[in-house]
């Protein structure tokens, strides 16, 4: 494999327009072209853009795979503006040497904040607070009207204990919550500063009052929770995912909800996104969903991209980027 080495001219390419100065940055090192829609590039642009980019700035919704990468021959870096990077066909990249980054630890805060809004939001029936005040439905202050689910001395389940799990973790302790979590393995070092316990997956499930998904995406995690997963959980649980859409598998929990196997859900992701009009999710009373805005707030936003520049900016200086996803494809 020939290494690929620093063009004279180096051409970027950056999905979307970006919040802050990031662009700008990159026009200091570089030709730059921004696709300039809401959407993302079609397929056939994106392949186009690739064909003589030496750096593509992707976001989460640009498919990296093989067939790209083969059609991009000064392709050195694919800067993924996410945290999650199953966009990325990662093992394609590496074996052509084309280095690959993302944007972990600014948007870790952020992204918590935003999943216990969700479990707030759920559990307190915000969101159908807000539709009856603002139509008609606010009745004279009646005992029980609008009854939720308590927080504060629930059990949290919290289902991957990485960054963003364990910044989940330390919220519900200000809520005196019981927390629970689920890892590929126990994380006792970790255990004492959050007064969280491990238990396996089915156990969590079984025992805790709101499910909060913090996996990536992987092959191991699609479909984790079905519908037995679902079946496990108290029918006064809510399941909260701010991960990726297809760590659930959407049809079983909107059964589970239709049928009240659960009492909630809080998503800010879906299996498809944007959910399509029609879509059964839309129909279900017991679910808060968002349009996968997580990290979405002004200071993370512009981090992200300037962290997703940054990764750019060094490989065209001939350097090693940070979030490194794949060393192996470093060719010094
Ligand atoms: C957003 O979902 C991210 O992965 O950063």
């Amino acid at each position: 494999m020939p290494e690929r080495s620093a063009s004279s001219h180096p051409y970027v390419f950056v999905t979307r327009e970006l919040p802050g100065n990031a662009v700008e940055r990159l026009r200091q090192a570089a030709e730059v072209e921004v696709w300039p829609g809401q959407d993302p590039p079609p397929r056939e642009e994106l392949l186009r853009q690739a064909a003589k980019a030496d750096a593509l700035l992707t976001l989460l919704t640009d498919r990296v795979d093989a067939a790209l990468l083969d059609g991009a021959p000064r392709l050195r870096i694919v800067s993924n503006m996410a945290v999650g990077y199953d966009n990325i066909d990662l093992e394609a990249a590496t074996a052509r040497r084309v280095l690959v980054t993302n944007t972990p630890g600014v948007l870790t805060e952020t992204t918590a904040d935003f999943a216990f809004a969700l479990l707030l939001a759920t559990a307190r029936r915000v969101v159908e607070g807000d539709h009856l005040a603002r139509s008609g439905g606010w009745p004279t202050w009646h005992p029980s009207f609008l009854l939720g689910q308590d927080v504060h001395g629930a059990t949290l389940g919290i289902v991957g204990l990485g960054a963003i799990g364990t910044a989940v973790a330390r919220r519900a302790r200000g809520f005196a919550m019981r927390v629970l979590y689920s890892d590929s393995r126990p994380r006792p070092e970790l255990e004492a500063e959050l007064g969280a316990s491990f238990a396996p997956l089915d156990a969590l499930l079984r025992e805790s009052d709101f499910v909060s998904l913090h996996v990536p995406l992987t092959p191991q995690t699609h479909h984790l929770i079905g519908g037995r997963e679902l079946g496990l959980m108290k029918p006064s649980a809510f399941l909260i995912n701010t991960s990726r859409g297809p760590v659930v598998d959407q049809e079983a929990l909107c059964e589970a909800l239709r049928s009240h196997v659960i009492a909630g859900a809080g998503l800010d992701v879906a299996e498809v996104e944007p959910v399509p009009d029609g879509d059964p999710l839309l129909e279900l009373g017991n679910l808060v969903l968002t349009p996968h805005v997580a990290s979405a707030s002004v200071a993370t936003r512009a981090r992200m991209a300037d962290i997703a520049a940054d990764a750019i900016l060094a490989v065209l200086q001939g350097e090693r980027p940070v979030n490194l996803l794949n060393p192996q494809a470093a060719t010094r």
